[in-house]
C-alpha cells in the first residue's frame, strides 16, 4: 500500500468482480445495440479499460477531456479540452467517468451530447457520492457507492499523482492539510 494511502475501500479484485458485473448488465441493457463508450480523461482510463472487457457487444471507443470551473450558474462552466472523433449522431454513448459527486461535469456534458444529437446517453461510474450530488443526473450503472472522503487511486489523483495505484483507496489527511 502506498505510504499516502489511509485505508483502502476497494481491492483490484472487487473492482475486477463488480466491473463484470457490470458489464453483463450492460451487454444485456444493450442487446441488439451498438454501443459508443466514451470515457472522460484521464481519471475514467483504469475503469474503462476493465469494463470494457466484460462488455460482450459490439462497442466503438472514444475519449474526450473536459475541465470544470468553479461558478454558480447550472451549465457554461465546463469545457472541452478534447472532442469526441467520431460522428455520434443516432448513437446510443455510455459515458464511463471515475467518479460522479456533484454531477456538473457530467450532467453538462450529457446535455452537449443529447443536444448535439446522441440517440442516448447512459453513465457508468466507478463511484458515487450521492451526498454530493447538486445536479439532476444519476449513474445507471454505478461500481459502488462511497461516502464523502477524497479518494485516490484506480485512475483517481492528487494533484496528478496517484493515479496508478491498483486500488481505491482514501487518501492520508496530512497529504493536503
Ligand atoms: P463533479 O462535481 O462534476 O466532479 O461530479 C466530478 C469530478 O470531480 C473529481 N473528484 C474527485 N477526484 N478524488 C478524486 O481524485 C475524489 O474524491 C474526487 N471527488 C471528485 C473527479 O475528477 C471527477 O471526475
Ligand atoms: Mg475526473
Amino acid at each position: 500500500m502506498h505510504k499516502d494511502t489511509r485505508e483502502i475501500l476497494y481491492t483490484e479484485e472487487q473492482i475486477r468482480d463488480r466491473s463484470a458485473e457490470l458489464g453483463k448488465q450492460i451487454s444485456a441493457d444493450y442487446e441488439g445495440k451498438d454501443v459508443l463508450m466514451v470515457g472522460l480523461l484521464k481519471g475514467s482510463v483504469p475503469f474503462f479499460a476493465e469494463l470494457a472487457k466484460h462488455v460482450t457487444l459490439d462497442v466503438e471507443f472514444d475519449f474526450m477531456r473536459v475541465s470544470s470551473y468553479e461558478g454558480t450558474e447550472s451549465t457554461g462552466n465546463v469545457i472541452v479540452k478534447k472532442d469526441i472523433d467520431v460522428d455520434f449522431k443516432g448513437k446510443d454513448i455510455l459515458l464511463v467517468e471515475d467518479i460522479l459527486d456533484t454531477g456538473k461535469t457530467l450532467y453538462t456534458v450529457r446535455q452537449m451530447l443529447l443536444e448535439k444529437g446522441a440517440a442516448s446517453v447512459e453513465i457508468a461510474t466507478l463511484l458515487n457520492k450521492q451526498e454530493r450530488r447538486e445536479f439532476p443526473i444519476q449513474a445507471k450503472y454505478v461500481g459502488f457507492e462511497i461516502p464523502n472522503a477524497f479518494v485516490i487511486g484506480y485512475g483517481m489523483d492528487y494533484n496528478e499523482k496517484y493515479r496508478n495505484l491498483p486500488y481505491v483507496g482514501i487518501l492520508k489527511e496530512e497529504v493536503y492539510m
